[in-house]
Parts: structure tokens; C-alpha cells; sequence
């Protein structure tokens, strides 16, 4: 048996995905529905993950730690072995997630009267984390044509060019869409981001992800300034270790990590706890390279079952496929239905999407379809989706 066709009953595990969902939807009882939601996998991680875990239950002194070379090495191994991208040991620091690492670097590098640039649609933290840090969200939205988004390079423009604007978060491969950006326009961001001396933060968790034959190119390494830089990575989507947290942050310009190692200081932050340690050294593996490698088709395949029995059955549904990440995004605005009924409908029917307007308020008429689950629960999923929708 293929080993992500495996059923795993994940209900009363403290899963945010499925025991979680009466409080995220407002709903009394959700024991029926399954999650399409949050970006979780219903697969067991590599073994070589747990195995590192076990080998260092195994050593029961659980005292300080810290990522030693051992772990800076396999992050670079991974690096280099999967982009091509050489970084060294001392370009990496650690943070539990990459959500608190995009707060950190935003609080390191910018203050609170100054503007943060971001995409729309896009992951929300990128607008929720900068309002809550107190600094002014702005925003480039994508051009749309036929489903396919692309960079608004003349609005992008004009908002780099506001003085207030000091950092500008790329969602690369992009969350929702699933967008893998090409070299032509990372070198467009990269020269005018350099320009209008904006900071990028290239948030590339979904990279290890890509589904068809684009290659994800790291931004920071075809950069002409790759010390505007900062990278964030993690084992955490690819590996399915979110409950773990571990994330890197990637910076070549010893300043800069000068000052996020200030903020991390000053939140008393220590790094990536001993089971994380030993978490990303079992993922960032041959064996953990092997089972992604095994993992990719799975997801490619229900990929394409999505999109073709949601297509046929209801052809007003239109979908673009994923260059990477797990996630589908759907246009429905042709149904037209209003995003809280079909989203009670959704839920009625015994399944849970992410709305639209999550990821920017003028995605009303998007949904947002975790497909990362055993190809037999998809099937299911998808049939309630097309309850829904009749
Ligand atoms: C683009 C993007 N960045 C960051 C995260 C979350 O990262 P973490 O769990 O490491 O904070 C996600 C999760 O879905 C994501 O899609």
C-alpha cells in the first residue's frame, strides 16, 4: 500500500485542523466534517523524523540546546542538494515558526510609522502580523487574466517609491495560488526593491513543494543584492512537523542578523527546541528526500482529481493548477453564490474550506482547498464539496 493512502484518525489530538474547527467556524458539533482548511498534512511524517525524535527520547537529559553544526549543516546540505543554493552555517538562524520569524525581522528592521508592502491575495499573517506590530500594511494586488495572477509591476512601482515603505513581503512559491515565480520576475522584484531601498522578505516554506516541471529558484540566490535579503525556510510543510516548529531565517549581511539577533534577544527567544533539533536533521535527509520524493506524486495526483471532477461536475468553477504547495484555489464567483452561504453549505455538506476573503477582502467568490489527505478521504471531501455546489 502506498504509505500516504494510510487512514489516521487525527480527532481529539489537540489537531488545530480537526479539533479545532467548532470554534474557527462557530459551528456546535464538527465530528461529521472533514478539514480542507488549514495547510496540514493528513500524513505521517518520514520515519527518518521520528526516529530522530526517538534516538534523542533515548538520551532522557533534556537540558538547554542549541542547533549546533550538525544542524546548520543539514540545512544547508538540503539547500544546496534542492535549490542549488550554497548558504553558509553562519548565514542561519533559527526561529520557531516563520510567522514569528516574519515578525521578528519586521520588528528588527523597520519601526512603527513605517509601511509594509505585501502582495494581495495572499497568506494572511503577512497583513495581520505587520498591523499588530503597529506599522501601515499597503498593498500591490495581482493582476488577474483568465485565472492567472500575475505581478502588477507598474502599481508595485509606485508603492516602493513611497518613503515609508521599508520592508516588502514575497509569498515565493505563493500561498494561495500556488504561484512559483519565475527567475525574470524575481529579478525584477530583487532590482526594484534594491532601488526604492526596500527590504525583502522572501518567505519560501512552500518550496520543497513544487508539483509540476517549474523549478522554485531561491530569490536570495540569482539576487544582484542578496544582502536586501532575508530568506525563511522551514521542514515544517514539506514534512508535515508544524506541531514541531522550526523555521530558519537566512541572511548573508551580518548586520542585519546583527539586529534580528537583538530582537530575538530581546524577547528572550533561545531557537529551536531539542526535539526540533533532532526533527530537522531526520527531515533534511536522504531518507526524508526520499519519502518527498514519493510524497510529490501523491499530491500531484490529487491535484488533478480535484481539479477534474470539481471542473466537470460544475464547469462554473474555475481553476488554476498549482505550480507548488498542496493547496488549491478556487474561483466560484461564477456560481454565483455569496461566500457565507456556500460556506454554510460547505459545512452542511460535511466539509470545511477556507473563505476567500481570509486572504484579502476583494476574494469574495475564492476558495481556498487543502487537498494533503489519503487519495479515499479526498474522494469523500470532494463529494460533499459537490453536494454543496447542487
Ligand atoms: C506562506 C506561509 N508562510 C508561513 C506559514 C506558517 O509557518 P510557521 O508554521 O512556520 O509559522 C504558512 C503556513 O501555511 C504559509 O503558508
Amino acid at each position: 500500500m502506498n504509505q500516504f493512502n494510510q487512514l489516521y484518525s487525527r480527532r481529539n489530538t489537540a489537531s488545530v485542523k480537526w479539533d479545532l474547527m467548532e470554534k474557527i467556524y462557530s459551528i456546535p458539533d464538527a465530528s461529521k466534517i472533514i478539514p480542507m482548511w488549514v495547510a496540514d498534512m493528513d500524513f505521517a511524517a518520514p520515519s527518518s523524523v521520528t526516529e530522530a525524535i526517538q534516538k534523542r527520547l533515548e538520551f532522557p537529559l533534556y537540558g538547554y540546546t542549541f542547533e549546533n553544526d550538525d544542524c546548520s549543516h543539514a540545512v544547508t546540505t538540503w539547500l544546496k542538494r534542492r535549490h542549488d543554493w550554497m548558504v553558509s552555517n553562519d548565514s542561519v538562524m533559527y526561529h520557531q515558526g516563520v510567522v514569528p520569524a516574519i515578525s521578528t525581522i519586521i520588528e528588527a528592521l523597520s519601526n512603527e510609522a513605517d509601511e509594509i508592502l505585501v502582495n494581495s491575495p495572499v497568506y494572511p499573517p503577512f497583513f495581520n502580523i505587520p498591523k499588530k506590530l503597529d506599522r501601515t500594511v499597503l498593498y500591490s494586488p495581482f493582476i488577474e487574466n483568465k485565472g492567472v495572477y500575475t505581478f502588477d509591476f507598474y502599481h508595485f512601482e509606485q508603492q516602493l517609491a513611497r518613503p515609508e515603505v521599508k520592508i516588502f513581503i514575497l509569498c515565493h512559491p505563493h500561498n494561495p495560488a500556488g504561484i512559483v515565480w519565475s527567475a525574470e520576475v524575481l529579478q525584477k522584484i530583487d532590482e526594484l526593491c534594491f532601488a526604492n531601498n526596500v527590504i525583502i522578505i522572501s518567505d519560501e516554506i512552500h518550496s520543497d513543494l513544487v508539483l509540476g516541471d517549474t523549478k522554485h529558484i531561491p530569490l536570495a540566490k540569482i539576487s544582484q543584492h542578496p544582502e536586501n535579503i532575508i530568506t525563511c525556510v522551514a521542514p515544517t510543510k514539506t514534512f508535515n512537523l508544524a506541531g514541531v516548529q522550526a523555521a530558519m531565517m537566512i541572511s548573508s549581511d551580518k548586520k542585519k542578523r546583527q539586529l534580528l539577533q537583538n530582537t530575538l534577544a530581546k524577547h528572550g527567544q533561545m531557537g529551536l527546541n531539542t526535539f526540533a533539533i533532532a526533527a530537522v536533521q531526520g527531515a533534511f535527509s536522504e531518507q526524508g528526500e526520499q519519502w518527498l520524493d514519493e510524497l510529490i506524486p501523491y499530491l500531484q495526483k490529487n491535484v488533478d482529481y480535484v481539479i477534474d471532477t470539481i471542473t466537470t461536475a460544475v464547469p462554473s468553477i474555475h481553476i488554476q493548477k498549482p505550480d507548488a504547495t498542496y493547496l488549491v484555489w478556487l474561483d466560484i464567483r461564477d456560481t454565483g453564490y455569496a461566500e457565507k452561504e456556500i460556506m454554510q453549505k460547505l459545512l452542511n455538506a460535511g466539509v470545511a474550506l477556507d473563505p476567500g476573503t481570509k486572504y484579502g477582502k476583494a476574494y469574495e467568490g475564492f476558495l481556498r482547498m487543502n487537498i494533503a489527505c489519503p487519495h479515499a478521504t479526498l474522494v469523500e471531501a470532494v463529494s460533499r464539496f459537490l453536494t454543496a455546489f447542487n
